[in-house]
């Protein structure tokens, strides 16, 4: 399951709602483990490296995962499509859509780590398009969830 959306969409906290720990593969996560600090972006390339090792050793065993990361670009998305066909497993997106506001709001709410305004607006100026591209990635199912409806979202698993 890859989660799509801006920093402040959300995508954590539905994933730490509806997934266990060692479900959720996450960039953050990864970058803390490197560095002590889950914003400290030099450490981005080898984040992204522990998180395609774990996703690809948890696929080759059928375990759900979930990527946590924004998603947000088409080449990052292949990566872990990529990933699923090799072992067979469909892939699921849940896109966080929600009002430019809403993301603002939620990060400036938010303990510890907060995200610069302006990657925020970089972020949701990048969503029309991730939206669109990913109609045509071959995922066997596109939730798309507004401000509520990750709330109110029933996880169930076949
Ligand atoms: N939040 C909220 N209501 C929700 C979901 C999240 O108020 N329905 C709050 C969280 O408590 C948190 C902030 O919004 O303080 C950001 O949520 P988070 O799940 O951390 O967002 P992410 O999408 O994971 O952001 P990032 O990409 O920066 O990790
Ligand atoms: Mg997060």
């Amino acid at each position: 399951m890859l989660l799509v959306g801006p920093s402040g969409a959300g995508k954590s906290t539905f994933a730490a709602r509806h997934f266990s720990v060692t479900e959720v593969v996450s960039s953050d996560a990864a970058r803390a483990m490197l560095t002590d600090d889950a914003g400290d972006q030099d450490a981005s390339a080898e984040a992204f490296q522990v998180v395609a090792l774990i996703v690809n050793g948890r696929l080759k065993r059928r375990l759900t995962t979930v990527v946590d990361a924004t998603n947000l670009h088409a080449a990052s998305r292949r990566q872990y499509t990529r990933l699923a066909a090799r072992y067979g497993v469909p892939a699921v997106v849940i896109a966080f859509d929600l009002p430019l506001s809403a993301y603002h709001e939620r990060n400036a709410r938010r303990e510890g780590r907060k995200v610069d305004e302006i990657v925020v607006e970089d972020h949701a100026a990048r969503m029309p398009q991730a939206l669109a591209e990913l109609e045509g990635e071959g995922y066997v199912a596109v939730h798309i969830v507004g401000e509520d409806a990750a709330d109110e979202a029933i996880v169930e698993r076949r």
